[in-house]
């Protein structure tokens, strides 16, 4: 309504709907195969312990589960929390961890914490859409740094800092997905780590470290966490998840970092809503009391695996043959990512696509620029082997059309 124009904050006036919110509304039919969204397979959702266990866990632990929490997250689950880190080589502490409604929350409190209007913030090229969304609501300005198949390029983030200091610009953090990212589906190699971490070390910036699919590994060899290299000089602050490794209706997640930034993460997040729900920590604990959550894990990279061979096979299989036709092959994840040649419009493909019942994110979603336009996303963790044998088939098809004579 018109009289509206003038209520809102600038802020929110300046937040843009999220694309993929959209275009999931028109993937809900029947025959639509959608390789759209980012959602895990609920045929890793573990139903039957979950209900047992939740049942025990409000008996048991009522008093606590059932109660406000500390803003800080329940001390008996942060233990947890570090004993599930040291399996991965994280020496972290009580002090080190702030319990999050999950790792989208924790990003909106990383733009609270460090971003004042018209700060530059460094991401990837393309990076995660919900973190553009987030830091965009916070007045940020991004520099994106192109990825390949070993993830960012920190030559040239190294040039990027250069440039922006002898301008007198001093970047606020940089924002990176290492494993297997989102969307682009690659990892960042063990060298950049070291190099971006160094790079952070020289100009005293901050790394925002987003690992929602860290564990999640299907082939290749593990890389310690930019984190732990930086053995808690302060240089890192890591957002943690159980959305993908547990289920993501459970809404949690914790970030880990130098004491004094998690005091003034306590700051913001009491501000937000008081504290984690203690009733989904009590699950998360219990469930990790038990032991249960490594063997969950390897059965949820089992299915992946095999989802991510069936997109690999069915590409090589139907997808046109072009020099200029790419995909990442991801180690682990939930995505990969395709490039076309240049002159092909993805943000128009995709409508023919739908058209034919198979959906994706155009690239330009990952972009905060609206670059991209000859890439898209396609995550393999939803949809059956079957699925996308015949929605590969589908794309290969809209995409064949789609280049030019
Ligand atoms: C890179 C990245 N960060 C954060 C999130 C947010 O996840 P959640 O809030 O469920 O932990 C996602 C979700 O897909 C993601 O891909």
């Amino acid at each position: 309504m018109e009289w509206m124009d003038d209520i809102y904050s600038k802020k929110i006036a300046g937040m843009r709907k999220s694309l993929i919110r959209e275009l999931l509304k028109l993937t809900q039919k029947p025959e639509m195969i959608s390789f759209a969204g980012g959602l895990p397979s609920p045929l890793t959702f573990p139903q039957e312990e979950i209900a047992e266990l939740a049942r025990d866990v409000i008996l048991k632990e009522g008093s606590w589960a059932l109660q406000y929490g500390a803003t800080e997250g329940i001390t008996l689950f942060k233990e947890q929390i570090i004993e599930f880190m040291k399996e991965d080589g994280e020496d972290v502490c009580l002090d080190n961890i702030l319990v999050t409604t999950a790792s989208q929350q924790g990003l909106d409190m990383v733009g609270r914490v460090f971003i004042n209007s018209g700060d530059i913030v460094i991401m990837g090229r393309p990076t995660y859409v919900g973190a553009i969304a987030a830091f965009r609501g916070y007045e940020a300005n991004f520099v994106d740094i192109e990825l390949d198949e070993h993830g960012m390029k920190t030559d040239l983030l190294e040039k990027k800092l250069a440039e922006l200091k002898e301008q007198n610009l001093k970047p606020k953090f940089i924002y990176t997905v290492p494993d297997f990212q989102n969307p682009a589906g690659v990892t960042l190699s063990l060298e950049r780590r070291k190099h971006m971490l160094e790079l952070a070390r020289e100009y005293g910036i901050i790394i925002i470290e987003d690992t929602p699919y860290r564990e999640l590994r299907y082939v290749g060899e593990h890389v310690p966490s930019i984190y732990s290299l930086d053995q808690n000089a302060g240089y890192v602050v890591a957002l943690h998840t159980f959305s993908k490794i547990l289920f993501p209706g459970l809404r949690l997640g914790w970030i880990t970092a130098h004491t004094d930034v998690i005091d003034k993460f306590v700051l913001a997040k009491q501000a937000m809503d008081l504290c984690s729900p203690p009733l989904c920590q009590a699950i998360a604990y219990e469930y990790c009391r038990r032991g249960l959550l490594r063997g969950h894990i390897a059965e949820t990279i089992e299915i992946y695996r095999e989802k991510r061979a069936a997109m690999l096979e069915a590409l090589t299989r139907y997808m046109p043959q072009h020099p200029e036709i790419t995909w990442t092959e991801p180690e682990g994840g939930l995505f990969l990512w395709v490039i076309l040649p240049e002159n092909v419009d993805v943000d128009k493909m995709f409508h023919k696509a739908i058209e034919e019942n198979v959906a994706f994110v155009p690239g330009t979603a990952f972009h905060a620029d609206g670059g991209g336009k000859n890439t898209l996303r396609l995550n393999f963790s939803y949809p059956s082997p079957e699925q996308i044998d015949i929605g590969i088939r589908r794309l290969a098809r809209t995409i064949e059309n789609s280049l030019p004579g």
